[in-house]
Order: C-alpha cells, then sequence, then structure tokens
C-alpha cells in the first residue's frame, strides 16, 4: 500500500489508475479505525479495482467545544491494518494541503434543511464542515464510488443530497452499522468511555430496538419517542434527541410511509454517543 500525504502524490497514482480504467473507491475516514470502517474498506474492495482510505481530522467539522485536539491519531497501526486489508492507497493530507487559505476562511458547502435538523441542532456548522470536507475529498481523489456508514445516518443522506444536488459523478454506497457483542455501534470516541460508562452505552442500542419493537404504522411517533428519551434518562444518560423520521430525508413520517429510522444521541459522561435502527413496517394485515 503506497502511502501519500499531498493531493499532486495522490493525482499520480489515481490518473493512472484512471488511464488504465481502473474504477476507483473511496473511503473517507479520520483514523483511529475500527473493524466498523473495516468493514467499509472490504465492502470498497468488492466494488472497485483500487481502493483509496483517506485519514484527516477535519477541523471544520468540529465546534469550539468539541474535541477535535484529543481526537484520537492513530496513524502508524491506521497504516498497518489497512495495508492488512488489502488498500491501494492512504491519503493522510495535513490540514493546509485540504485548506490552502486556512480553514476558517474555506470555501464552504452547505447543505440546507438536512443540516439544521437532529445532530445539527447541538452541532451547528458540523454538516457544513462534513459536506464540505467531503466535496474536497472528492475533488482531490476524483473517486467513482464512495461509502459511508449508516451509523452516521444524517451525515450519509448529507453527502447523498450534495452529490445530487452538485451533479458530482460519484456513486455512493451506504453500509450497515458493525456493533460489538453487546450491540454497542463500533465507534472511535468509544475509546472516551470510562469502564462503568462502557458497560452501560449498550442501553442505547437496546432502547432503539424497544422501541423498534412498538412501532405500528401511523402511531403517535413523537409519543413512543419521548418514553425512549426517559429510559435513557433513567439509564444514566443525557439524551439530545430521540426521533422516529422517515428513512428516506428524515422528515416526520406520514401515515403512508413504511420505511422510517429510529434515531438517538445521547451524553454519556463526557462522551456523546449516536446510533440509529432502520425499520420497515409490514403492511396492515
Ligand atoms: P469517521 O467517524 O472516522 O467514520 C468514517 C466512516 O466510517 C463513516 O462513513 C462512518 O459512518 C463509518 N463508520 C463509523 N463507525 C461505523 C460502524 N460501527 N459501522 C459501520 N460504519 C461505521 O464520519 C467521519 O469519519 C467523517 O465525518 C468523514 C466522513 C470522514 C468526514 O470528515
Amino acid at each position: 500500500m503506497q502511502t501519500v500525504h499531498t493531493i499532486a502524490h495522490l493525482r499520480t497514482a489515481v490518473d493512472q489508475w484512471r488511464g488504465r480504467r481502473e474504477r476507483v473507491a473511496l473511503v473517507p475516514t479520520m483514523g483511529n479505525l475500527h473493524d466498523g470502517h473495516l468493514q467499509l474498506v472490504k465492502r470498497a474492495c468488492g466494488v472497485a479495482d483500487k481502493v483509496v482510505v483517506s485519514i484527516f481530522v477535519n477541523p471544520t467539522q468540529f465546534g469550539p467545544q468539541e474535541d477535535f485536539a484529543a481526537y484520537p491519531r492513530t496513524l502508524k497501526r491506521d497504516s498497518f491494518i489497512l495495508a492488512e486489508q488489502g488498500a491501494h492507497l492512504l491519503f493522510a493530507p495535513d490540514v493546509e494541503e485540504l485548506y490552502p487559505y486556512g480553514s476558517e476562511d474555506t470555501v464552504r458547502v452547505e447543505v440546507p434543511g438536512l443540516s439544521a435538523i437532529l445532530c445539527g441542532v447541538s452541532r451547528p456548522g458540523h454538516f457544513t464542515g462534513v459536506a464540505t470536507v467531503v466535496a474536497k475529498l472528492f475533488n482531490a481523489v476524483r473517486p467513482h464510488v464512495a461509502v459511508f456508514g449508516e451509523k452516521d445516518y444524517q451525515q450519509l443522506l448529507v453527502v447523498r443530497r450534495l452529490v445530487a444536488d452538485l451533479c458530482m459523478a460519484v456513486e455512493i454506497i451506504g453500509e450497515p452499522t458493525l456493533r460489538e457483542s453487546d450491540g454497542l455501534a463500533m465507534s472511535s470516541r468509544n475509546g472516551y468511555l470510562s469502564a462503568a460508562e462502557r458497560e452501560r452505552a449498550p442501553v442505547l442500542y437496546q432502547t432503539l430496538q424497544w422501541l423498534a419493537e412498538r412501532l405500528v404504522s401511523g402511531m403517535n411517533y413523537e409519543g413512543l419517542a419521548a418514553e425512549g428519551v426517559n429510559i435513557l434518562r433513567e439509564s444514566g444518560f443525557h439524551p439530545d434527541y430521540v426521533a422516529i423520521r422517515r428513512a428516506e430525508d428524515l422528515q416526520a413520517p406520514q401515515a403512508a410511509d413504511s420505511r422510517l429510522i429510529i434515531m438517538a444521541a445521547a451524553w454519556l459522561g463526557k462522551t456523546r454517543l449516536i446510533d440509529n435502527l432502520p425499520v420497515t413496517l409490514k403492511d396492515p394485515p
């Protein structure tokens, strides 16, 4: 596996592949890789001839009080496991390479509507930072296809919207969430949890499952979501939100909608955890 830190070196490699008509996949990450990330890399290897993985802790998607400085950076270890996984190129730029005019004064890509709800309420500017860096990565790498995790479901929809609205020629693949054996969604931020918090953390996913079992078409979804908030509070979480939405666009479900998604974000101590569970309602008998 080749490792490059500049867009110029990246282009030399990708141009060669494209010249040979090879299909190029991109898996964007912020590093500190776990098996959830590696599942995306596996999927990318299955749909393309060459797989680029980017590792970049993107300053513009972190709020001023968030964990940009503390975010775990483990490039050596990451590069070793990516090579083992069969990735062809690791792109690990520094901030100046992706933000030549500085990350404050950068051109920004705004995805209205979708960016302002759910996680966007407590993380203003977050999805603009994500859309901006993903647009930069797509322009730098020029992949035919890019793989994202459903773990960050709102992010996946923001990226799909970005690509559709800016007419980008990149196919977006969403990959299901990989979980620990006790149900906790894998995340780089799980490492922040204390031993006691880690033991309690699976309650987040259990709450989503509890809600999914009670979901009936056309019911009072907000009332049910409020019960989820209570369960999380009683288990020691500080919930940001629990919401039952239409999977397609995260709007409030209408009676005829059957593809829903239960989404939750909650603090456990100093760690903000997010998770979601897609549910397809059966037609009434
Ligand atoms: P990061 O949190 O490193 O995640 C990189 C990719 O891995 C994302 O598409 C995310 O949804 C996926 N992922 C994380 N945990 C997963 C799990 N348990 N199962 C399946 N997929 C999982 O998301 C970002 O980085 C950044 O916002 C980024 C898109 C790279 C832009 O900076």
